[in-house]
C-alpha cells in the first residue's frame, strides 16, 4: 500500500500534516512537528513586522472545537527564512511557508523574499486576511482576490497555494473558482476558520474569549461538515491540475479517508493537533491505512474524488 501524495513535483510520505497557526509560530514548536509523523511542516502565517497578536485569553476549546482570534501572532517572515534551512536539514520533509500580509505589496514582498529560500518547498498564501476597512477579507473579495493573486504570482517561484476562507452559497463558490482557476495556483487549502463564531460560557454569562467582543475563528466539529462541502465543490470546479488540501474538523483516520473521497489530495490538522498534540498524525494515519485495509484500496489514487451521490 502507498499513501504518498504528490504535488507539483513537492512528494509527501503521506497526506496528513499540520494546519498553519497552531503550535507553528516558535522554531521549538516547529522542531515538535518536525519529529512527529506530520508529513510536512506548515510554519505559522507570517507578516512584515513581528507581532503579539491579541490580548489573552485568545484561544478556548470545548469538547467540539475551538474558538480563536489569535491576531496573527508570529516571529516575522524573516525569522522563517531562518528556521527553513534548520528545518529542512533536520527533517527532510516539505517545509512550507504560510504567508499572511496585511496589504498586497506586503504579500509580494514576503513571496519574492521566500522564492530565494531554496530549501522552502511550498507556500501557501492566506486569503483570510484583513482588506480595507469597510471592505470584506480579501478571499470574500473576488476581485481583490485576483488582483492579489495576479501580483504575487509574478513573483513567486516557488509552487503556490491559496488557503480560502469557507464559502455557503454557490454562487460565491463559482465566482472564486472562475478567479482560481484563471490564474492556476499548484493547490488551494479548505479551510480556514469559520469567521466570527460566538462560544459563551453560560455560568458566567460571558465571552470565553477577549479579543473583538468574543467573536472568533471557529474549528474542529463544528466546521468539518463545511469544509468537507467546500473541497467537493471546488473539486467539481477547478481545473483537475489544481490539488485540493481539506482542512476543518479533522481528528480520525475516517476523516482522512471521507476529504479524500470528496476530493482532496492531503489534510492538515489544526484543532485537534492542539487537543491531543503531535501522536494525532501517527494515529489518524495508521486509522487511514486501517481503513483502506478494509476498503482493499491501496492508494490515495484509486478512490480520490469518488464520493457517490445518492441517486
Ligand atoms: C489557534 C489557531 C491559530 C490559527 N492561525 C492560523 C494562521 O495563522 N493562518 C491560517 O491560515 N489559519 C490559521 N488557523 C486556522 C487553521 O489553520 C484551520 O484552517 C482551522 O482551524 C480549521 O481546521 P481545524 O478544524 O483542524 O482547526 C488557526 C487556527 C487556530 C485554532
Amino acid at each position: 500500500m502507498t499513501l504518498s501524495v504528490e504535488i507539483n513535483k513537492v512528494k509527501f510520505p503521506h497526506p496528513v500534516f499540520n494546519a498553519a497557526g497552531p503550535k507553528d509560530v516558535t522554531l521549538d514548536e516547529l522542531m515538535v512537528i518536525g519529529r512527529s509523523q506530520s508529513s510536512a511542516i506548515l510554519m505559522k502565517s507570517c507578516t512584515l513586522e513581528p507581532r503579539d497578536g491579541n490580548p489573552e485569553p485568545r484561544y478556548y476549546e470545548d469538547e467540539f472545537g475551538s474558538i480563536n482570534s489569535m491576531g496573527l501572532p508570529n516571529k516575522g517572515y524573516q525569522e522563517y527564512g531562518k528556521y527553513t534551512p534548520i528545518l529542512k536539514a533536520t527533517f527532510k520533509k516539505p517545509v512550507i511557508a504560510s504567508v499572511s500580509g496585511m496589504k498586497i505589496e506586503d504579500n509580494v514582498k514576503i513571496i519574492k523574499f521566500f522564492s530565494t529560500i531554496q530549501e522552502l518547498d511550498m507556500i501557501e498564501l492566506n486569503l483570510s486576511c484583513p482588506n480595507l476597512p469597510g471592505k470584506p477579507q480579501i478571499g470574500y473579495d473576488a476581485d481583490a482576490s485576483d488582483k492579489l493573486i495576479r501580483s504575487v504570482k509574478d513573483v513567486c517561484s516557488k509552487p503556490l497555494g491559496l488557503k480560502l476562507p469557507p464559502y455557503f452559497d454557490f454562487v460565491h463558490f463559482e465566482q472564486m473558482a472562475k478567479v482560481i482557476n484563471k490564474h492556476t495556483p499548484d493547490f488551494v487549502t479548505c479551510i480556514n476558520s469559520l469567521g466570527n463564531g460566538l462560544i459563551i460560557d453560560a455560568m458566567k454569562e460571558e465571552t470565553v474569549i477577549k479579543p473583538k467582543g468574543g467573536f472568533g475563528g471557529i474549528g474542529g466539529d463544528y466546521c468539518k461538515p463545511t469544509a468537507l462541502a467546500n473541497v467537493r465543490k471546488f473539486y467539481e470546479l477547478l481545473n483537475k491540475d489544481i490539488a485540493i488540501i481539506g482542512c476543518g474538523g479533522i481528528k480520525s483516520g475516517i476523516d482522512v479517508f471521507e476529504f479524500i473521497l470528496a476530493g482532496a489530495s492531503a489534510v492538515q490538522i489544526g484543532t485537534h493537533y492542539l487537543k491531543e498534540g503531535p501522536s494525532v498524525f501517527e494515529r489518524c494515519v495508521k486509522e487511514l491505512e486501517h481503513m483502506m485495509k478494509k476498503k482493499k484500496y491501496s492508494s490515495l489514487d484509486e478512490f480520490r474524488g469518488t464520493l457517490k451521490v445518492i441517486e
